[in-house]
């Protein structure tokens, strides 16, 4: 009798035991999966070490332009999105539009002729769709960034004009459903108000800025097609030649959706923000859609102290929002880029420079704040 108690006691005892190691296998097996990093911000959250942790800043930018039916997005830097967590996370957290920053462009998609190059725009097309982002394909007929079998090649009229609707028709064919809003003609006007010299102006003449909007509406008909440009953001010689250029375009018919202001501007030189709202409003009035394309401010040139010059871009970011905003023409508002460590303006000038919304750690900026601000309001 006492044996069998023994042997009962001895089999309650190992039962604990192994009911003791299951439950100190599980809690040890939650613990890492929390700490193991993945790409939603929850778990990074955890994850990235104190100081380069992004803060959690509630609401997001995203949500407020969403309750407007907004668009507000940036350029991608496709290397950022790939290898820094910290990039992606705050990329899906605050924005619910894209541009890839080079990886459309003519060198990076078609860098032999009729060698199409599509890895890096498409890994920005499945980010964009799997965190529910709109995407802005940028660009088609540019005069620069094309490679050098193009730059460098003898070709006749014919042969441009072949070149230029095979590239167009391939590239926006493929993002057909995925991509329904493109820079289809980029910086064709030049400062002085004429159309600016290009392979494509000598080769095919002025007809190439028809031709290419007729091929991108031709392989997605679905698709918005918008002529992009910078310094024709207010009013001036370039902005009254824009006009005149996309007027005439509506006159011969050509499929034609809107105006992309890219905004690229210095706390030292930026247009009138009533300029701006006048420009918006005549081109709204021929039926245009205006987006806000490109925008970040150069601060290099400014002999503030850092504090005053942060508020200053602030501000400038702010009011550019806000005079979208009052147009109902204007349906978004996207910066070329978003963290100042990754901003094209100090490899461009050789200096440093703090021109976007996020500093270098992803820590949001006053001017984050200022367009937060005007999207809270009515
Ligand atoms: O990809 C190579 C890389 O492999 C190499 O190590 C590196 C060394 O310089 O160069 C890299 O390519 C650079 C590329 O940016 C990616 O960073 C090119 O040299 C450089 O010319 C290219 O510059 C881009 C420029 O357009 C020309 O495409 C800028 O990042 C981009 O911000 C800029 O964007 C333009 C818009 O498309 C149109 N509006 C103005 C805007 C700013 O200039």
């Amino acid at each position: 009798m006492a044996r069998q108690v023994d042997k009962i006691k001895r089999k309650l005892l190992l039962h604990c035991a192994v009911l003791l190691c299951v439950l100190l296998l599980f809690i040890t097996s939650a613990c890492s999966s929390a700490a193991t990093p993945t790409r939603t911000l929850s778990a990074m959250q955890v994850a990235q070490p104190a100081q380069s942790t992004p803060q959690i800043i509630s609401p997001t930018l995203r949500s407020l332009a969403q309750a407007h039916h907004f668009y507000i997005g940036t350029t991608v830097n496709v290397k950022a999105l790939r290898y820094e967590a910290a990039y992606s996370a705050t990329l899906a957290r605050e924005f619910n539009m894209v541009t890839p920053e080079v990886s459309m462009k003519f060198s990076e998609t078609e860098p032999q002729r009729d060698v199409y190059t599509f890895a890096k725009a498409d890994y920005i097309v499945a980010f964009a769709q799997a965190h529910q982002m709109q995407v802005r394909g940028h660009n088609l007929a540019w005069y620069n960034d094309l490679p050098a079998w193009l730059t460098s090649g003898n070709f006749t009229r014919d042969d441009l004009i072949a070149i230029l609707r095979d590239h167009i028709m391939t590239e926006v064919t493929r993002y057909r459903g995925q991509v329904n809003i493109w820079d289809v003609v980029n910086e064709a006007v030049g400062d002085d108000g004429n159309l600016r010299a290009s392979i494509w102006l000598r080769g095919i003449g002025p007809g190439y800025i028809d031709m290419a909007f007729q091929w991108a509406h031709e392989a997605n008909p679905q698709a918005r097609l918008f002529y992009n440009d910078y310094g024709g953001e207010g009013l001036g010689r370039k902005s009254d030649a824009i006009y005149t250029l996309v007027k005439g375009l509506l006159q011969r018919g050509v499929p034609f959706d809107g105006v992309g202001l890219q905004m690229h501007i210095s706390l030292d030189r930026y247009p009138n923000a009533q300029d701006v709202l006048a420009n918006m409003q005549r081109l709204a009035a021929l039926g245009l859609e205006v987006q806000i394309t490109e925008m970040d401010v150069k601060t290099q040139d400014d002999a503030r102290p850092m504090q005053a010059k942060l508020a200053a871009e602030a501000q400038l970011y702010g009011e550019m929002l806000h005079t979208c905003l009052s147009v109902a023409g204007c349906t978004a508002f996207v910066m070329w880029g978003f963290t100042d460590a990754h901003s094209w303006i100090p490899a461009y000038t050789g200096h440093p420079d703090y021109p976007l919304i996020f500093d270098g750690k992803y820590r949001p900026k006053p001017a984050y704040y200022a367009l937060a601000n005007v999207l809270s309001g009515p």
